[in-house]
């Protein structure tokens, strides 16, 4: 966007310097361009887990944590969730713009062609004990799929990142299937194209051989709906390290494992599958309060998993369409009375009114609900992060194809506030202490 006036800094020994251009995005706080800041004034920024710094310049999502809006390509969150499906959003997050019915059915149905994985990485499983977590098998397994893809693999070459990601999108549920399945010794269940994507991946998930999948269109629906929920979210930490592994010009394959590895972390991606341990572990509604107090101890070491967030400071539009999905998941299943629902729904409340959450702002992000309706349907805890992971293949993805077309972009290089020994030589062992 176009640029303001620009911006100097004035430094504690009287010296101004820099002169930085202000940039404006389409909304949102600008940005002071400080590329030059280290060639004109010989200092760096300091920014550890970068809660002032942009990245890049982005037109996919956009968030504004103050108001609890999320946009995707500038479409509200709520709107999409009740409006599209799954694959709608991703060809909107690929694209810039949601598809007419041709550009829809196209996109559709070369999706659902590349969801069978080369029967080679069948083998892949095989080296795993039963008891691996599926996350440690997906990490493996997609970063593995460059060993399959030689034909696809020039970044400069758009149709080569093009198959590459129709490929990622579509074979990621599959592979998420499978490490489910290795884990509970049940024979791998092959991707059907006569289901919608969804519903091919609920029937790879809990369809077995010996009898046919009956598909539930309402929980169908619902786990559509999370997969459009979790599709994209800004520079967010898997993200960024996915931008990061492609600023080296690593294979899309390679930086999407990369970016499941970085999701699978407890305070991002993993933080579903810790929320529902820990609503296990209180297990009652009179041990809430004794919760609450541990995660306002600092020595506790202990965080009221699925609460708080960088950039929300009000409660996230995610969280809020999360526990509509988890009242109808539970209504159709019978579950109206779920035991841990309803500790949530009572840990949220008086956590809500707790003035160290209200000072803080610390609200349920998306993570606090999604564990609730998983494993209401039948997916285990250790799967949670699976479908994080599947869901978000599109947005990374997307991220990824825009920081290649980038003209500004460049190799991540961050700098550092160097605070080792200074400059000193070595003492020969003999003379040593
Ligand atoms: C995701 O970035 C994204 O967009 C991520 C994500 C996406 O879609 O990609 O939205 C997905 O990762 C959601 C977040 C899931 N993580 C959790 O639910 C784990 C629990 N939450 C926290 O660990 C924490 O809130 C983070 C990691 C989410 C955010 O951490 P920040 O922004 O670095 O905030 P902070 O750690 O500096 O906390 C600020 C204060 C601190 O207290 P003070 O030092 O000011 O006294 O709030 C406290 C923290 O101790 N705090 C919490 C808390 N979260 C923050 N205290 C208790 N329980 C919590 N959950």
């Amino acid at each position: 966007m176009g640029k303001q006036k620009n911006a100097s800094l004035s430094f504690p020994d009287g010296s101004t310097g820099g002169n930085f251009p202000v940039l404006s995005g389409t909304v949102g706080p600008q940005a002071v361009d400080i590329r030059s800041m280290l060639a004109e004034t010989g200092k760096v920024t300091y920014d550890p887990g970068f809660l002032s710094t942009a990245s890049c310049r982005s037109s996919i999502t956009y968030i504004d944590g103050d108001k609890g809006v999320l946009l995707y390509r500038g479409y509200p969150i709520e709107q999409l969730a009740a409006q599209c499906d799954y694959l709608e959003v991703c060809y909107l997050l690929l694209f810039g713009e949601l598809p007419n019915k041709e550009q829809k059915l196209e996109f559709d149905t070369k999706v659902i062609r590349h969801t069978m994985v080369h029967d080679q990485i069948n083998n892949f499983f095989r080296g795993f004990r039963r008891d691996a977590h599926p996350m440690a098998v997906l990490v493996g397994t997609v970063g593995a799929l460059s060993a399959f893809y030689h034909d696809s693999l020039d970044l400069d070459n758009p149709s080569h990142r093009d198959i590459s990601a129709y490929r990622l999108i579509a074979k990621t549920p599959t592979l998420a299937a499978m490490a489910y399945k290795y884990t509970i010794g049940q024979p791998f269940v092959y991707p059907s194209n006569s289901l919608s994507y969804t519903a091919n991946f609920m029937r790879m998930l809990f369809g077995v051989p010996a009898e046919e999948y009956q598909v539930n269109e309402v929980l169908v629906r619902a786990l559509d709906r999370i997969f459009i929920l979790h599709a994209d979210h800004e520079q967010n930490a898997s993200t960024s390290t996915v931008r990061l592994a492609g600023s080296s010009g690593a294979n899309p394959f390679a930086c999407i494992a990369a970016g499941i590895a970085c999701l699978w972390g407890p305070a991002h991606g993993g933080a579903n599958e810790a929320c529902l341990d820990m609503l296990e572990e209180i297990g009652d509604v009179s041990r809430v309060g004794e919760y609450i107090e541990k995660a306002k101890d600092k020595d506790s070491g202990f965080r009221l998993m699925g609460f708080g967030h960088r950039v929300y400071k009000n409660y996230e539009p995610r969280a809020i369409l999360m526990r509509e999905t988890c009242h109808e998941v539970l209504g159709e299943l019978g579950l109206e009375n779920d035991r841990l629902f309803k500790l949530a729904m009572e840990l949220e409340r008086i956590a809500l009114e707790d003035d160290y959450f209200v000072e803080r702002k610390l609200y349920p992000n998306v993570d606090f609900y999604s564990g609730i309706v998983q494993r209401a349907m039948g997916i285990p805890n250790n799967m949670f992060t699976c479908i994080f992971a599947l869901a978000r293949t599109v947005g990374w993805i997307a991220q990824w194809q825009e920081m290649i077309s980038d003209p500004e972009q460049k190799i991540g290089r961050p700098r550092q506030l160097y605070t080792g020994q200074a400059k000193r030589d070595v003492v020969p062992i003999s003379q040593r202490g």
